[in-house]
């Protein structure tokens, strides 16, 4: 968003909503307070390849990435609040890594709350994607074109189908991504630091997308750590991810893997501007 504002010549004074997120918060919150006066109209690398973003969830080329391109990304944390970790096909940590995503996809869709209000989040139909507009469908899965079009025919996907193409999926793509990455904070319930994480994710996916490189996070490790601390059942994951990176001085918020892209994938539904203005 302010990449497009800027673009579209106004200057942007940004807020970031401060306060601790609670875990179980339900309904909207606000996250940031924008404030828009007209100036010079200033592009950027970055606001043209908007409507080229886009998540890619399919298997991703085995060739690596090269270190200059995984420098740069890193470079465009702009924060002492955020840091990126990457782990390069081959190493350890990148099997450990997605070894315990596997293993937290399981866990996720074994808990029947986490399954449930996952499903909310996606379409099941064809006719659920064009009246909500929002959630991933099979287009955005790299799904060969039959199965895409077989899958519009049918009646709504039933949840453990769903379920258990989340599980095939991610088995099929992660281990094999060339780069697994952790966006982490000093404080994960800090309102101002998520909001960071989110706006360092959203530049390097745009940056990425630069370069012809694909992404896709893969949250299920943080989803876990969540559930743990809400569930009072400690905080072994959380303990674990720190083990990997290293430090407990930063907590691990975003997953997520990169590569070059192997297959043809289609963008998540759009809504327009005015169905999300509130005034
Ligand atoms: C905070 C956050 C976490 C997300 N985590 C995941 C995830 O773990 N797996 C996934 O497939 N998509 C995840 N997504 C959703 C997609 O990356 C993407 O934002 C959404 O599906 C819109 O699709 P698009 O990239 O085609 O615009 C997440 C989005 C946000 C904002």
């Amino acid at each position: 968003m302010l990449q497009t504002a800027r673009a579209e010549g106004w200057a942007v004074t940004l807020e970031l909503a401060s306060g601790q997120l609670s875990l179980n918060t339900e309904g909207m919150t606000r996250a940031a307070t924008l404030e828009l006066r007209p100036a010079a109209a200033i592009d950027s690398p970055l606001h043209s390849v908007i409507p080229l973003r886009h998540t890619d969830r399919s298997t991703y080329r085995e060739d690596p990435v090269r270190s200059d391109l995984l420098e740069s990304l890193v470079a465009l944390n702009d924060s002492s609040n955020t840091s990126v970790f990457l782990f390069t096909h081959g190493q350890q940590s990148h099997k450990s890594l997605s070894d315990a995503t596997i293993a937290a996809t399981e866990y996720i869709i074994a808990d029947t709350q986490m399954s449930h209000d996952s499903h909310r989040w996606f379409d099941k139909s064809w006719e659920e994607l064009q009246r909500d507009k929002d959630g991933p469908f099979i287009d955005t899965s790299g799904a060969a074109r039959l199965i895409r079009a077989a899958v519009k025919l049918m009646p709504p996907v039933p949840d453990r189908m769903l379920d258990d193409g989340w599980l095939t999926g991610t088995i099929n793509s992660v281990p094999g991504s060339p780069v697994l990455g952790l966006i982490t904070v000093r404080d994960l319930y800090s309102q101002t630091q998520s909001m960071q994480a989110g706006q360092l994710w959203q530049r390097m996916h745009l940056w990425a997308t630069t370069q012809n490189v694909s992404m896709q996070p893969i949250n299920q490790l943080p989803e876990r750590v969540d559930r743990e601390r809400q569930l009072g059942l400690g905080n072994v994951t959380e303990q674990w991810l720190s083990a990997l990176t290293g430090t407990t001085d930063m907590k691990t918020t975003f997953v997520f893997r990169l590569g070059h892209p192997a297959n043809r994938v289609f963008p998540s539904a759009r809504r327009p501007v005015t169905d999300v203005l509130l005034a």
